[in-house]
């Protein structure tokens, strides 16, 4: 075909990305990305199924992302509700990561794992939480969430973990009615942990009952008011149950006494003002708490000869009378705290346990008793800590620590609380060993690169939890890298790994790790000088076509060894043969280096706007124009062809007449955009973008919108250019186009007429005497459009359709074409009158104006 091709008109610098059509998956975590700092460095390429530390793929879907503790900051965009095929996420631990949680995460229909412990999040949790149907465990616990309990967690119905505790959550705990779910329809529900929030009300009766399966019930440390449900009762399988520090009034009910398995109760710090219910029916309870609770009369005789009991503190009651421990308490009795009660005498058989307290009672304030019972129990901090094993600890650098096996190195390190233990003995060194020796071999048998965990400072806070140091030292080399850190910590923030018994419920909180190894970036992708010009295409065929081309011009010595020819998806492609390997397009066609150079004047450098890097493989560059060839929406500038010849990549695109939009708007076209034909342009990009966010498969997310690359044809509909291309591949996360919102609005008053803001607005519109109907609405849409944070900005089409709205309002209809050309809109203003005109600076190319005149 004979094509006369001729420069004619340079316009913008495309700096876009796109999808590529291998893993759909990609925009969204590039997008993620935007709003997220410190990704890890392995976070490069357009394939996250290749080597990125956290992502594990199934069938090129990504199924997993497990980025806890690598000091992530940033918020959680929308976009993670498009990762579809998304099972497990897991970011605990950073800190950093901050904003509300998107609703839009009610979308990932596959997640089973939710786990975000320790993170900064704040605001309330989504309602759509409860759309997650294979949610089985969730674990927002550590975070400042506020609100109430979304009644639609009661649809989660596989769910076995819910951990909501160490929030601001307040209000009352929600429950089903027959037309709202409730937390009542959790039944496959083990874990409810909801303690140090702000919850208020009853606890409700409803919430409770045989159906139930919880084994732990936390719930200390909010306001409930109250009295403690006799259906709690009726739940069979409690092992562990906690109410204390709250409000709760009444009497303990006496069914209570059902719950044989429970092993750790702790009343305490509530307005009881019971006698001490019946406990003998909980056979291996082992740790009860009832201090401060209004407790009154003599303490049964048979609480100390439950088999199991070891922990019995009772202390800051009305409790009174005698105090008898019995002839045959428990062996394995430790701690009897009675003290500041009002026991006027202690029955003495054989013996009593070696911690029985009873200071500030009558029986040793009242009389000069030299028992020990009657002594201050000097309380002490454990100062256990894990010693060598049996070497010599290294003298070692500044923040390096010695290992129990005596190397030094850079430990992974955080606070491991357990929410009930069973042990008031924090001095017995036994406990820990356990604990070690459980969670190494745990380690061991998930093969992380660990070499030892040492454990120390034993504490109990006020809430009565066992709070212990935690380090773990790193095998193979004195640091962790990143992908062994989030692994490790995954272990602790899905409890894969379970403590031995009598510790009870635990959670991990890391503190931040700052000496990651594996820093050996990835070889980043060869750059590439881009250079984006357009050309007209004349001749007889192609009536007017001005294109766009981007050239990538491969020019670092990397890429004679990564992109030889050999390996290039194009090799065995010639255009000519239409043999394999050829890119599947759709109305796009090759053009050879030859015919571009001629069309360009040889790339001359009058055509040049702009260049950067780019790094972009010829497989890349492939999925790249089958994508974009498959793209076909009349508001979005459609790929003519492309040239992949002589080491060059070229984009070629169709010629929009009028050029851009910023260039009507400042006048330098002489096109007058009055309002109508402003709504009208917005409309048309609106719907380009639509089209590019929901319907185009995969979706494409374009991450430049501007005037300039929304450009106008000759009846000034608008087109939407540069989606498709991106920000440089290979590189590090500095260049990220970011999807964050800038800037203040301020002097608005959505009060006056048209928010008083004519002042501020285009001569030419507030000074012509046109009616700016929907002026306020098209405002509130469009700073809908850039709040802050993702999901609370419109989708597309809600965008679409409401334009489409302020049109009809004002009286137009939306779907009219224009009969008129251009020319009908230039008005007396053409030229160098329009008042924004010196405004810009002339930056250089040929316009179309300046092509008409000449
Ligand atoms: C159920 O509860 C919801 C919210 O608490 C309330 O709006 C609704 O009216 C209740 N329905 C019935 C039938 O009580
Ligand atoms: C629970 O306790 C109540 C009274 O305390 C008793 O009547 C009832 O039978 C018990 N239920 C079960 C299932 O043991
Ligand atoms: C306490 O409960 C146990 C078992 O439920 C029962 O055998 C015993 O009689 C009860 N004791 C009193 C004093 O009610
Ligand atoms: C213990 O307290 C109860 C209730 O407050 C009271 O009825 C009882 O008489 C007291 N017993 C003694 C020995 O003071
Ligand atoms: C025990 O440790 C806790 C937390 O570090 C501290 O608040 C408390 O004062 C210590 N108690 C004693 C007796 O040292
Ligand atoms: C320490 O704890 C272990 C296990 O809980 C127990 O068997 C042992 O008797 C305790 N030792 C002492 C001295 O209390
Ligand atoms: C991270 O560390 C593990 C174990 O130490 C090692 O097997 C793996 O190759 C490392 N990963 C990278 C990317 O260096
Ligand atoms: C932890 O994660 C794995 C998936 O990797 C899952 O199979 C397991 O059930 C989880 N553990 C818990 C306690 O949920
Ligand atoms: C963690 O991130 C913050 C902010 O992104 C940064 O200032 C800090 O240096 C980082 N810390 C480490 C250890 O990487």
């Amino acid at each position: 075909m004979d094509i006369r091709i001729k420069l004619l008109l340079v316009l913008v610098f495309i700096h876009v990305w796109l999808a590529s059509g291998q893993n759909q998956d990609i925009v969204y975590l590039q997008a993620l990305m935007d709003n997220w700092k410190n990704t890890p460095p392995s976070w490069v390429g357009s394939d996250p199924c290749d080597k990125w530390d956290g992502v594990t793929c199934t069938d090129s879907r990504v199924t997993s992302i497990t980025l806890a503790s690598i000091n992530l900051s940033g918020e959680l965009s929308g976009d993670i509700g498009q990762l579809s095929e998304l099972q497990m996420l897991d970011l605990s631990y950073n800190k950093d990561l901050t904003g509300s949680l998107t609703s839009d995460i009610g979308n990932l229909k596959k997640l089973k794992s939710l786990i975000l412990v320790g993170c900064g999040f704040n605001g309330p949790l989504p309602e759509a939480l409860g759309s997650l149907p294979e949610l089985s465990y969730l674990a927002l616990n550590f975070n400042g969430f506020t609100g109430r309990i979304p009644p639609s967690l009661g649809k989660l119905t596989k769910l076995y973990w819910l951990d909501i505790a160490d929030n601001k959550l307040s209000g009352s705990m929600p429950i089903s009615n027959g037309t709202t779910p409730g937390l009542d329809l959790l039944v496959n529900a083990k874990h409810f942990h909801f303690g140090r929030n702000q919850l208020s009300g009853e606890i409700p009766p409803n919430l409770f009952s045989s159906k139930m399966t919880l084994k732990h019930v936390l719930f200390e440390d909010n306001q409930l008011t109250g009295t403690i449900p006799l259906t709690l009762g009726l739940v069979q399988t409690l092992e562990v149950l906690r109410l204390d520090r709250n409000v709760l009034r009444g009497d303990v009910p006496s069914n209570i006494n059902n719950l044989t398995l429970i092993n750790q109760l702790f009343l305490s710090n509530n307005k009881l003002n019971g006698l001490l219910p019946n406990l003998t029916g909980m056979a291996v309870l082992n740790y009860l708490m009832m201090q401060e609770t209004g407790l009154r009369g003599e303490v049964p005789v048979e609480v100390f000869s439950i088999p199991q009991i070891e922990t019995v503190v009772l202390r800051d009651n009305q409790l009174n009378g005698t105090l008898d421990v019995g002839p045959s308490y428990s062996n394995h009795l430790q701690l009897v705290d009675m003290s500041n009660n009002k026991i006027s005498a202690f029955t003495q058989r054989s013996g009593y346990p070696a911690d029985l307290i009873l200071t500030d009672n009558p029986i040793c304030t009242n009389s000069n008793t030299r028992e020990s019972y009657c002594d201050h129990p000097t309380e002490s901090n454990s100062t256990y800590s894990t010693s060598p094993n049996n070497c010599i600890p290294e003298t070692c650098g500044l923040y390096q620590t010695s290992s129990p096996n005596c190397a030094c190195s850079y430990p992974y390190t955080g606070t491991l609380v357990f929410r009930a233990p069973s042990f008031s003995d924090l001095g017995n060194a036994t406990i820990y060993t356990s604990l070690q020796s459980s969670m190494m071999s745990s380690f061991e048998s998930h093969k992380l690169p660990v070499d030892s965990v040492s454990l120390g400072d034993p504490t109990k806070n006020a809430d009565d939890y066992l709070k212990l140091t935690l380090s773990i030292f790193p095998a193979d080399d004195d640091r962790f890298n990143r992908s062994g850190i989030t692994r490790i910590a995954f272990m602790l923030s899905n409890q894969t790994y379970k403590p031995p018994h009598g510790f009870g419920p635990y959670f991990f909180i890391a503190d931040n790790y700052d000496f990651f190894s594996g820093a050996a970036k990835r070889k980043s992708k060869s750059m590439s000088i881009g250079v984006i010009i357009g050309v007209s295409v004349g001749g007889c065929i192609l009536v007017l076509l001005l294109i766009i081309a981007g050239i990538y011009a491969y020019r670092q010595k990397e890429r004679a060894e990564r992109a030889t020819i050999k390996n290039s998806p194009f090799a065995s492609w010639d255009p000519d043969k239409g043999s394999g390997g050829r890119p599947q397009l759709k109305g796009a066609r090759s053009f050879t280096f030859e015919e571009l150079k001629a069309c360009t004047n040889n790339f001359s450098a009058a055509a040049n706007v702009g260049s950067g890097g780019y790094g972009m493989g010829g497989l890349e560059f492939k999925t790249e124009i089958e994508l974009l060839s498959r793209v076909h929406h009349k508001n979005l500038v459609s790929l003519v062809g492309f040239c992949f010849d002589a080491g060059e990549q070229m984009l070629v695109y169709e010629y929009i007449v009028n050029g851009t939009l910023k260039d009507s708007l400042s006048g330098r076209t002489g096109i007058r955009l009055d309002w109508m034909r402003r709504l009208k342009i917005t409309l048309g990009a609106a719907r380009g973008l639509q089209y590019l966010h929901e319907l185009a498969d995969p979706p494409i997310i374009h991450r430049d919108v501007k005037s300039t690359n929304i450009l106008l044809d000759e009846r000034l509909n608008a087109k939407v250019s540069d989606f498709g291309l991106s920000k440089p591949l290979g590189e590090g996360d500095q260049t990220h186009v970011t999807t964050q919102v800038k800037g203040t609005m301020e002097a608005m008053d959505t009060g006056k007429d048209l928010y008083n803001l004519r002042e501020v607005l285009d001569p030419l519109l507030s000074l012509s005497s046109e009616q700016l109907q929907g002026l306020e609405r098209f405002v509130d849409v469009a700073l809908r459009c850039v709040h802050e944070t993702g999901n609370r900005r419109p989708k597309m089409s809600e965008v679409v359709k409401e334009i489409e709205n302020i049109m009809e309002m004002a009286g137009m209809n939306p779907d009219a074409e224009s009969t008129s050309t251009s020319e009908s809109y230039e008005g007396k203003s053409k030229g160098n009158n329009h008042p924004y005109l010196n405004d810009f600076s002339y930056s250089g190319g040929l316009l179309p104006a300046d092509l008409e005149a000449k």
